[in-house]
């Protein structure tokens, strides 16, 4: 019977084609300076229908299109990372979704360090507990270590 801590919760990172591989030590050493569980941790390439899937709350967008081919040109990294508010915590780890506002607001954010602006980003974040379930699915599998993410990532969570 598995009984995690009532207040952990799971969330995905990736790092994204314009800092992978070349910053991927430093940006993990951030993760885990911050006190940060890496769960599951893997290089990926997403095909172009993986990207779709992934980031299809975007379809539409003017931004899609670029958005899907890029992040299916390269290999990434992705991570489950869990701790007390990992959905919120990871976000404001990695700072505003746009590299030049991060780095006005938010310079010690990862996106200000590593990042370049509002396209290449450096990394990606779950923006909710339901969205960290969803793509921890599409990237891993619905199950990781034996923990579904539903049972940690409850929206009271
Ligand atoms: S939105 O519409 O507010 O939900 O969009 P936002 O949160 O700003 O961005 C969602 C993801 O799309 C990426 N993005 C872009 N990629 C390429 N080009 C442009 N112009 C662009 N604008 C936004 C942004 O980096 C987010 O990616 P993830 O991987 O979710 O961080």
């Amino acid at each position: 019977e598995v009984s995690p801590t009532p207040d952990l919760q799971r969330t995905l990172a990736l790092i994204k084609p314009d800092v992978y591989p070349a910053k991927k030590e430093e940006i993990v050493a951030r993760i885990k300076q911050a006190g940060f569980t890496i769960v599951k941790e893997s290089e990926v390439s997403f095909d172009k229908e993986k990207a779709a899937e992934f980031y299809k709350e975007h379809e539409g967008k003017g931004f899609y299109e670029e958005l899907t081919t890029w992040m299916s040109s390269a290999p990434i990294y992705a991570l489950v990372l869990e701790k007390p508010a990992a959905v919120k915590e990871w976000r404001n780890l990695a700072g505003p979704t746009n590299s030049n506002k991060a780095r006005e607001i938010a310079p010690h954010s990862i996106r200000a360090l590593f990042g370049t602006d509002g396209s290449l980003n450096a990394v990606h974040g779950s923006d909710s507990p339901a969205s960290a379930e969803r793509e921890i699915g599409v990237v891993f599998g619905g199950e990781v270590a034996g923990v579904p993410p539903s049972v940690l990532n409850k929206e009271t969570a």
